[in-house]
């Protein structure tokens, strides 16, 4: 069996109203998609899958992410919890990144974020977000050092959750990450501020900054579901898998992981067949 083969071997069966496609990618690699006709529909499906880990693994490492897009998989897993048909107390994850300068209990923070959506209404096991206290430089460095050390201790990424943004960032890597990139303080691109200016009350007060887990980190999941939606990702999303994979596209080194698979409603998947 090729890693390949493992990887979508352990894909379950999509439920109605989800196609599954394999893509062709520009690296050669063969990438399962799965297309739903609504938002809802992708996220229910990715609910369950990290559900199923849960279920093999009561002690499953996750690896999480924020922003608009998986909060309807939040919404879908807490739904799962309460009727019995998913259990994360036992569940450990780390988070992708945080805002920097930001402390934990910020409004705006990624950590009050993840409260709000998931942890604070479903027993959890252990959840981690990277720290984006304002501190001294070698501070900061030695905290993403044990961030990076409490994932190897954990035993790695079983299931690594991925949103993707308009310049091809995945967590925050930003185009010009490295391959090897790791635990780190990072500059946010233009593009991202702007995104992100809504949730700061304008482009003045949103953070240059945050602290993102590294490219090399992220590929090192064992499994990763890269989730988008709607119109305006549909052309980031043909780059990302149909142009030939690059650092200038985070994403795009997506391709040579042979445990990633697509979640995409057919909005985002429009420019991809
Ligand atoms: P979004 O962000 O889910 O808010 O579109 C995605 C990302 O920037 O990774």
């Amino acid at each position: 069996m090729t890693a390949f083969d493992s990887a979508t071997a352990s894909v379950e069966t999509p439920m109605n109203g989800i196609s599954a496609i394999t893509l062709e990618t520009a690296a050669g690699t063969l990438l399962p998609v799965f297309i739903g006709s609504n938002y809802a529909d992708i996220c229910g499906e990715v609910a369950r899958q990290i559900a199923r880990v849960a279920r093999e693994r009561r002690n499953a490492v996750l690896g999480l992410a924020t922003g608009s897009t998986p909060i309807g998989v939040y919404d879908a897993l807490i739904r799962l919890a309460a009727s019995g048909a998913a259990d994360l107390s036992a569940a450990r994850s780390f988070n992708l990144d945080e805002y920097y300068p930001m402390e934990a209990d910020s409004p705006q923070s990624y950590h009050t974020f993840m409260r709000r959506h998931l942890f604070d209404q479903v027993p959890w096991g252990h959840w981690h977000v990277p720290s984006g206290r304002n501190r001294p430089r070698e501070i900061i460095e030695a905290d993403c050092r044990a961030y990076e050390a409490a994932i190897q201790t954990a035993g790695g990424i079983d299931l690594q959750l991925l949103g993707i943004g308009r310049t091809g960032h995945i967590g925050f890597n930003e185009p010009g990450s490295a391959r090897d990139s790791r635990t780190r303080l990072v500059d946010l691109s233009a593009a991202t501020r702007e995104d992100a200016a809504q949730n700061f009350g304008g482009l003045e007060q949103t953070p240059h900054q945050a602290v993102s887990m590294g490219l090399g980190t992220i590929l090192e999941a064992r499994r990763i579901l890269l989730m988008a939606s709607g119109a305006s990702k549909a052309g980031i999303v043909r780059r990302a898998f149909l142009e030939p994979p690059t650092t200038d596209l985070p994403a795009s080194l997506l391709q040579q992981h042979p445990g990633t698979a697509l979640y995409l409603d057919t909005a985002a998947a429009s420019d991809l067949f």
